[in-house]
Parts: structure tokens; C-alpha cells; sequence
């Protein structure tokens, strides 16, 4: 009987390391490649009237962009200082243009909706988000 019921036990084990070898397959999301700088054509007006114009205020607040203060989502006044983008990827420019791109690809059960950005406009806000908020009286 026992020795029937220890590969029972080893299938938690089996399952995880199956999982920590998925989230490996993801590895371009962590890797020191992927925390490449912006493209450097930035425009950070330009991502500040975009988190206006796409609604981004209906859920977060936001440094600089007038809205109703909401709390759906975190604030964006500490992105610069944070270590992960949405408790999930490294907090790299890559990473949080990515986010902004496609959440639910990022976390199929993040609240966050796909708001419909293209890369330049991902760009241009990560480059106001990275910079939004310094000096504010965040801790
Ligand atoms: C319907 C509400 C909603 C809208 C609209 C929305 N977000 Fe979000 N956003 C969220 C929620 C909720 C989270 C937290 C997601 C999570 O952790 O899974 C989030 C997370 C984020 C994060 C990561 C924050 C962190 O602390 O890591 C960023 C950056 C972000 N949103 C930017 C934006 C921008 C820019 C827009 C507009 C283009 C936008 N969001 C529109 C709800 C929203």
C-alpha cells in the first residue's frame, strides 16, 4: 500500500515543478533583455493626455491628470519606485508598456481591462508613468 501511495504524494511536488518550469517558458518577460529602455521617441505629454483620453482615471489616480481620484485600481504616482508591475512582472519600462498593451494576456483574471493602446501610446504613457509623481509627497 505505501509504496502505491508515495507517488500520490510526489504529484504536488511533480505539479509545481511543472508549473516553475512554465513560468520559465515566460522567461522573455523576465530576462535582463527584456528590461530594454523605451524606444527613446517618447513622449511623455503626449502619454499624459492619453491616460486622460483612454479613461485611465475612471479607476486609478493619477499625478498631473485631473480625474475623480478613483481607487478601482492602485495609484500610479510610485511606478518609478516599485518592483513589480502589477504584483506580477518585474517593473521594467518593457515590462509595463506590456502591461499596458494587453493586462488579461498578462493576468486573465486581473481586473484591468485591455484598453485598446498601441505601442507608441503604451510608450508614450510609460515614459509619463516612470516619471509621474516624483516630489509628490508619495512615500
Ligand atoms: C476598469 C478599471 C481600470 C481601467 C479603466 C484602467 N485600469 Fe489600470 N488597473 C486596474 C486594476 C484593477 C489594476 C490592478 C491590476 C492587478 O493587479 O491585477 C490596474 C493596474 C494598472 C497598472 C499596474 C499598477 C501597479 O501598481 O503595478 C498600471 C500601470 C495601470 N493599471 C495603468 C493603467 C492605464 C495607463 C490605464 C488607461 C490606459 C488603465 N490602467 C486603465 C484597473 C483599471
Amino acid at each position: 500500500m505505501r509504496r502505491i501511495a508515495r507517488p500520490n504524494r510526489l504529484l504536488p511536488a511533480l505539479a509545481a515543478m511543472l508549473l516553475l518550469g512554465a513560468c520559465q517558458d515566460d522567461a522573455p518577460l523576465f530576462s535582463a533583455g527584456a528590461a530594454g529602455a523605451l524606444s527613446g521617441r517618447t513622449d511623455p505629454d503626449r502619454g499624459r493626455r492619453l491616460i486622460a483620453e483612454h479613461g485611465c482615471t475612471a479607476c486609478h489616480t493619477v499625478p498631473g491628470v485631473p480625474g475623480p481620484a478613483s481607487r478601482v485600481g492602485p495609484p500610479l504616482g510610485n511606478m518609478a519606485r516599485q518592483a513589480y508591475v502589477a504584483g506580477l512582472l518585474p517593473n521594467t519600462p518593457d515590462n509595463l508598456v506590456r502591461w499596458l498593451m494587453d493586462p488579461p494576456g498578462i493576468n486573465p483574471k486581473t481586473a484591468m481591462p485591455d484598453t485598446g493602446l498601441q505601442r507608441s501610446g503604451a510608450e508614450d504613457i510609460a515614459a509619463y508613468l516612470m516619471h509621474a509623481g516624483r516630489g509628490e509627497g508619495t512615500p
